[in-house]
C-alpha cells in the first residue's frame, strides 16, 4: 500500500483526526482533515469528537490544543518541532517583569509555551491581537515574545500603552523591504500581503496585514489577480490550490524548517505508535485554559 493510503486506513481504523498548519508540507496538508492557522486548528480539535488527534505543526501549536481539549490524546509527530520564537521568553522574566511593573496586564502571543501562557492574562493570535488589546482591562501591556505583533498592533490602540518584549520569528525578519519593493516592480499589479511578524518597514509596503488564514480569506473574496504573498512559502499551496485563476509570488522563498520537519512517514508513525503524546501538569492546563479563554471572550 502507498504511504498515504496506510495513513488514511490507519486514521479511519482509530477514528483519529489529521489536522495541519498552512506551513506544512504539501503532502502533510493533503493527508489532513483540516488545514489552518494555529487558532482555527486548536478550535477544530475541541469542536470534533474523535479522542485521538495527530497535530502536524509545531509544539506550541499542539499544547493550545491540549490544553483546550485536555480530555483528548493530541500527538506531535515531531517532538523537536519547536518554534524560535515562542522559546524567546520565559516564566521567569515575565514575574521579573512584573515586580517592577505591578499593574502590568500580560498579552501572550499563541506562539508561547503553555507555562508561559499560564502566567498571561490572555492569549491572542496575529488575527485578533488588537481586539484582545483594545478589550483588555488595563492601560500599561506587556506583549510577548514577538516585538513586530506588538508595534503592529500598538498602531490600532489609542489609549494604552503597549510594551513590546523583544523576542522576534527568524523566518518573518528576513523578509526585506527592498526585496518587497522588488517584487512589486517586478508585479506593478499585485496586492501585497503581509504575516504581522515581519518587520515594521516591510509592512509598511503592505495592502493588507493578516494571519496565514485570513490572507486565504481575503485572496479568495478579492478582485485582484495577482498576489505577492509575505510569509512562510508553505501558504503556497492552499493558494494556488483554492485560487487556480490567481497568481500568487513571494519576495524570497523562506522554509520555517520547524514547520518542515514533519513528512509523511512521521504522520505515520505518530498513527501507528501513538507519538508523541502532549503531556502538561493539570495545573498548568487549568490556568493557561484561562487565559485561551479570556482571548475568545475579548475577540
Ligand atoms: P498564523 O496563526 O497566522 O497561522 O501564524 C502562525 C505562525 O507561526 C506564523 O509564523
Ligand atoms: Fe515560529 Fe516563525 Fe516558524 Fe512561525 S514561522 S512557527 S513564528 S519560527
Amino acid at each position: 500500500m502507498e504511504l498515504i493510503d496506510r495513513i488514511l486506513y490507519l486514521k479511519k481504523e482509530k477514528g483519529a483526526l489529521i489536522v495541519a498548519h498552512n506551513y506544512q508540507l504539501p503532502e502533510v496538508q493533503d493527508v489532513a482533515d483540516f488545514v489552518g492557522d494555529s487558532l482555527e486548528l486548536s478550535k477544530k480539535v475541541a469542536q470534533m469528537e474523535n479522542r485521538l488527534v495527530v497535530f502536524c505543526g509545531v509544539k506550541f501549536m499542539a499544547e493550545t490544543a491540549k490544553i483546550l481539549s485536555p480530555e483528548k490524546t493530541v500527538l506531535l509527530p515531531r517532538p523537536e518541532a519547536l518554534c524560535p520564537l515562542a522559546e524567546m521568553i520565559t516564566v521567569e522574566e515575565i514575574r521579573d517583569f512584573k515586580k517592577n511593573h505591578p499593574r502590568i496586564k500580560v498579552v501572550a502571543y499563541v506562539n508561547t509555551n503553555a507555562d508561559v501562557k499560564a502566567e498571561a492574562d490572555v492569549c491572542c493570535t496575529s488575527a485578533n491581537a488588537v481586539k484582545v488589546i483594545r478589550n483588555i482591562d488595563g492601560e500599561e501591556i506587556l506583549f510577548v515574545p514577538d516585538r513586530n505583533l506588538a508595534l503592529w498592533s500598538a498602531r490600532f490602540v489609542d489609549g494604552k500603552k503597549v510594551i513590546p518584549w523583544d523576542g522576534f520569528c527568524y523566518l518573518h525578519k528576513r523578509i526585506k523591504r527592498k526585496e518587497v519593493k522588488e517584487a512589486k516592480n517586478r508585479h506593478p499589479d499585485a496586492i501585497v500581503l503581509a504575516h504581522p511578524e515581519c518587520d515594521p518597514d516591510v509592512l509598511d509596503l503592505a495592502d493588507a496585514v493578516l494571519s496565514t488564514s485570513q490572507m486565504l480569506r481575503y485572496a479568495k473574496e478579492s478582485e485582484g489577480k495577482k498576489f505577492i504573498i509575505c510569509t512562510e512559502v508553505g501558504l503556497l499551496h492552499r493558494l494556488r490550490k483554492e485560487n487556480p485563476q490567481k497568481k500568487f509570488f513571494v519576495p524570497r522563498a523562506l522554509m520555517c524548517r520547524n514547520m518542515k520537519l514533519t513528512r509523511l512517514e512521521d504522520v505515520y508513525n505518530s498513527l501507528l505508535y501513538e507519538k508523541y503524546k502532549i503531556e502538561l501538569p493539570q495545573e498548568i492546563i487549568s490556568r493557561s485554559r484561562e487565559a485561551l479563554e479570556k482571548m475568545l471572550e475579548y475577540a
